[in-house]
């Protein structure tokens, strides 16, 4: 039997947030997410979270996420990650079996790390076994007294070190496989005596036999997070992940460290990835497109041999053959279908556009379904908003629209219909029609302006 417990109840002092701790994002999902995706994979019987500095605002965001069968576990106050680990003494009374404890600051974790931790402290039957790593720089971290044998005999805190032990380059990673039985004999007698006057679950370590370690190869699965530099130092190496990933997938990036992505990206084959591009949320982007430089995706679906330049698109869907930008902003709701053109200075947002639509300068499209090959003129307006409601406009397929043109909503323009440039239209057209609604002009010859 396995248990998994997570310790997220500190108040992450030294990040100086509004937010906990664990709630800080990385890579588009926060610290505590991403510590309990990464054991998922061993399929615990139970799964506990240690709340308690703002507990409800983590259990509502981690409830909000769809963790599911997720166990919730306050500790009030917090005084030290000994403590909390108390506070499963009552939840788990009776539990047979290993107690795999996570720091909840602790995100890089690979599950294949943890798989190993697991199956080298079942079969060596050590009361505890924990992850290290040697580091050039241990600061901050409890040094791990062990010997060449891999058994350890003490952690201890960095502010708690004589010289000696702070020489030692072996750190603790917050990262604990438990016989729980053994673990919750030792755990009522844990003393405060130590520099900062808390129950360090550290302590536990010297009251077990045997306590063993597993040294990883790459410290940086390891990095804990207790400021905003570590967490920045996080973000880059997860970022250099994700793109490793998907270089190795056949994705080309011309200047990979000028780009972001989130977890949630998605590239088909053959996708070239210029400077200074920007994926976040689900951003899928299909076989063979070219973006950037300098493109925000957020949250989009971009088909095959979608080209996008400048541009940000931001929940919306664009499908094959599209070309974006230079300048364009795709907004919440435009649905692009294949073939279409959005050039520079044009706003999409709410708007349908059937294949082969143009709109290829300084124009505002919202809440408009446009048929196909709709050609919209240069600085075309859709004017949606009366001043209290959104309203519609509908222009059917094949229609033009003159430079300059305002359709007041609601408004539906027919099929084949063509807008005299400089048009204000507030009223519905026919198929096949020309509309002008503009002052007719007036030249007077010879003309003797004022002298
Ligand atoms: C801890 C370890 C240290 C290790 C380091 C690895 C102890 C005493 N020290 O130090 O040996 O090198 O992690 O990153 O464990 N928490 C609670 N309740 C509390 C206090 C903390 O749930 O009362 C949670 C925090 O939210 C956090 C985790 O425990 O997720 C670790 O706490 P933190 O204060 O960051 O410990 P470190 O000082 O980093
Ligand atoms: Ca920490």
């Amino acid at each position: 039997m396995l248990a998994v417990a997570v310790l997220a109840a500190g108040k992450g002092t030294r990040m100086k947030s509004d937010l906990p701790k664990v709630l800080q994002p990385l890579a588009g999902s926060t610290l505590v997410q991403r510590v309990l995706a990464s054991c998922e994979g061993l399929a615990p019987q139970r799964r506990l979270l240690i709340v308690g500095h703002q507990a409800q605002r983590v259990q509502a965001t981690l409830e909000g996420s769809g963790a599911q069968g997720l166990e919730f576990v306050l500790q009030q106050p917090q005084l030290g990650t000994g403590h909390a680990v108390q506070q499963l003494l009552h939840p788990l009374a009776g539990f047979e079996g290993d107690v795999l404890v996570l720091n909840g600051d602790v995100p890089l974790l690979r599950p294949e790390t943890l798989e190993l931790l697991l199956a080298r402290h079942r079969s060596s039957g050590a009361a505890v076994t924990l992850l290290t790593a040697r580091l050039a720089d241990p600061t901050g971290y409890g040094r791990v007294v062990a010997n060449g044998a891999a058994e350890v005999s003490a952690i201890v805190e960095h502010r708690d070190c004589n010289d000696e032990q702070r020489r030692i380059d072996l750190i603790n990673a917050g990262i604990y496989c438990f016989n729980w039985a053994k673990l919750a004999a030792v755990l009522p007698g844990l003393t405060t005596d130590n520099d900062q006057g808390e129950l360090y679950l550290t302590d536990t370590v010297a009251l077990l036999s045997p306590a063993m370690h597993v040294e990883v190869a790459d410290a940086d699965e390891l990095n804990g997070i207790n400021d905003r530099l570590q967490l920045a130092q996080c973000e880059a190496v997860l970022q250099q992940r994700l793109r490793e990933h998907w270089m190795r997938e056949g994705v080309t990036f011309v200047d990979p460290s000028s780009c972001t992505l989130s977890e949630g990206t998605r590239f088909g084959r053959d996708v070239v990835v210029e400077p200074q591009c920007h994926f976040r949320g689900h951003a899928v982007i299909g076989d063979g497109c070219r973006i950037g430089p300098g493109c925000l995706i957020d949250n989009a679906t971009l088909g095959d041999q979608v080209e996008a330049v400048y541009s940000v698109v931001r929940d919306a869907r664009v499908d094959a053959n599209c070309a974006i930008g230079p300048y364009a902003q795709l907004r919440p709701g435009a649905e692009l279908s294949e073939g279409c053109r959005v050039g520079n200075f044009v706003e999409i947002k709410n708007s349908t556009l059937a294949s082969g639509v143009k709109v290829n300068h300084l124009s505002y499209i919202g809440d408009a379904d446009l048929g196909a090959n709709v050609n919209v003129g240069a600085g075309t307006i859709t004017a949606n908003y009366d001043g209290v409601r959104k309203h519609r406009t509908v222009i059917g397929a094949g229609s033009k629209t003159g430079a300059n043109s305002v359709l007041v909503a609601p408004i539906t323009l027919g099929s084949g219909v063509t807008v005299g440039a400089g048009s204000t239209l507030t009223r519905d057209v026919p198929s096949g029609a020309l509309a002008l609604g503009r002052a007719r002009q007036l030249v007077r010859e010879n003309w003797q302006g004022p002298s």
